[in-house]
């Protein structure tokens, strides 16, 4: 039985006073994307933290590293959330080893997307916002990546793969360890 993994984001955010802890290096990491930046405009500095450092390290944008960040960059804890929130590209629950989404805008939609959606959950057993109980896939569904040209497509964690077949997604599958 796949591991069901709540849809919206007020639905599973528990909210709490914790602060998450970085080593040393990290805080030297997150303080050289602060040094590109003007001193007075630290908030530019949000996305690249958040999504290269705080999504990396903790696996997930959790309650405790939007605390961090928050205190880091001096700003609300809801600037941080408005950002987090608004972006597919943020994880706002734990996610699989892959983390396959799926576009489901216009091109990809009439160019099959359905079928290929279809195709993937069941061969993986779970249902778009679930997780395979082995944690090694999550299927998630977004909203257009940009590459509307080579429709239906899906990324699996950095990497785009496109003009989508149900033979392509099987290699594609198959070749995830
Ligand atoms: S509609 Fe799917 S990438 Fe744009």
């Amino acid at each position: 039985m796949a591991t069901a993994a709540p849809t919206t984001f007020t639905d599973q955010v528990e909210y709490t006073e914790e602060i998450a802890e970085f080593s040393p290096e990290v805080i030297a990491e997150m303080n050289e994307h602060l040094a590109k930046y003007p001193p007075e405009r630290k908030r530019s500095a949000l996305i690249p933290i958040l999504m290269l450092i705080i999504q990396r390290e903790r696996g997930w944008v959790d309650n405790p590293g939007v605390n961090f960040l928050a205190k880091f960059l001096d700003l609300e804890v809801t600037d941080i959330w408005e950002t987090a929130t608004f972006y597919s590209m943020f994880n706002l629950r734990p996610v699989g080893r892959h983390h396959i989404q799926i576009c489901k805008t216009l091109s990809c939609r009439i160019m099959g997307e359905p079928a290929i959606t279809d195709h993937i959950c069941s061969k993986l057993g779970i249902h778009p916002g679930e997780t395979t109980d082995d944690g090694k896939f999550t299927v998630t569904m977004v909203e257009c990546l940009g590459s509307c040209g080579t429709a239906p497509m899906m990324q699996i964690g950095y990497d785009f793969h496109e003009d989508l077949t149900k033979e392509k997604v099987d290699k594609i599958l198959d070749s995830c360890k």
